[in-house]
């Protein structure tokens, strides 16, 4: 099974997961955690650039970077994963481009989905949670998280403005909207233990069908 998560930043993605994966671990369930950007060793390097680049990328440069991270990442990670019968559990996957390339940046939806399948080789995945939150709570949650560490951590995206995270928001909304087979929305602004039983509950239903 290929379960993807999804969200705005600082939706406490990375923290469910984590949360999941203890779950996993404690009842030997075989599993693989992974993310996009940076899931392959190529894409290690590529996250490098799309994240930290000097220059202002190109937003149809940086797109081909996502998508090729996305195409390695499918072939030598993903795939191989699926086909040993391991879970797989992806920190963001090609419905980010549809929210961030897409909907947030104006680039054509149909011709990312187009280009989202070539790299993707039409893997789909089983189930996607989509952690929804006000846009205000998540860039708190982002800030916060930063001024805990005392690390300066600020990658561009989260430089964007609040306009733009409302159109990544809105473009998930609409995404989940359109694949309600495969999305379950995540009410996100509820406290972190929550957001975790919530989508333990709904992880271990689908495992035991
Ligand atoms: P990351 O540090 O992984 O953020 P997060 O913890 O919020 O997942 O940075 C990934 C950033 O890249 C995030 O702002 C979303 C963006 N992104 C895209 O714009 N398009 C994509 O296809 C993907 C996978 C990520």
């Amino acid at each position: 099974m290929f379960i993807t998560f999804e969200g705005i930043d600082g939706a406490g993605k990375t923290t469910i997961l984590d949360g999941l994966c203890q779950q996993l671990t404690d009842k030997n369930v075989p599993f693989c955690r992974t993310r996009e950007p940076g899931g392959s060793s190529l894409g290690l390097a590529l996250r490098e650039k799309i994240l930290y680049a000097a220059e202002k990328l190109d937003s149809r440069s940086e797109l081909f970077l996502f998508l090729a991270d996305r195409a390695q990442h499918v072939a030598e990670v993903i795939l191989p994963a699926l086909k040993s019968k391991m879970l797989v559990l992806c920190d963001r996957y090609f419905d980010s481009t549809l929210a961030y390339q897409g909907y947030a940046q104006g680039l054509d939806l149909e011709e990312l989905r187009f280009l989202n399948a070539i790299a993707t080789q039409n893997l789909l995945p089983d189930l996607t949670f989509l952690f929804d939150l006000d846009v205000k709570i998540s860039l708190k949650r982002v800030h916060g998280r930063q001024s805990n560490t005392g690390e300066i951590a600020y990658d561009r995206f989260d430089h964007e403005t609040m306009l733009f995270h409302e159109r990544v928001r809105a473009g998930y909304l609409e995404e989940a909207k359109l694949n309600q087979n495969r999305y379950v929305k995540i009410d996100a602004s509820q406290p972190l233990e929550d957001v975790l039983a919530n989508c333990s509950q709904i992880l271990w239903e689908r495992l035991a069908q």
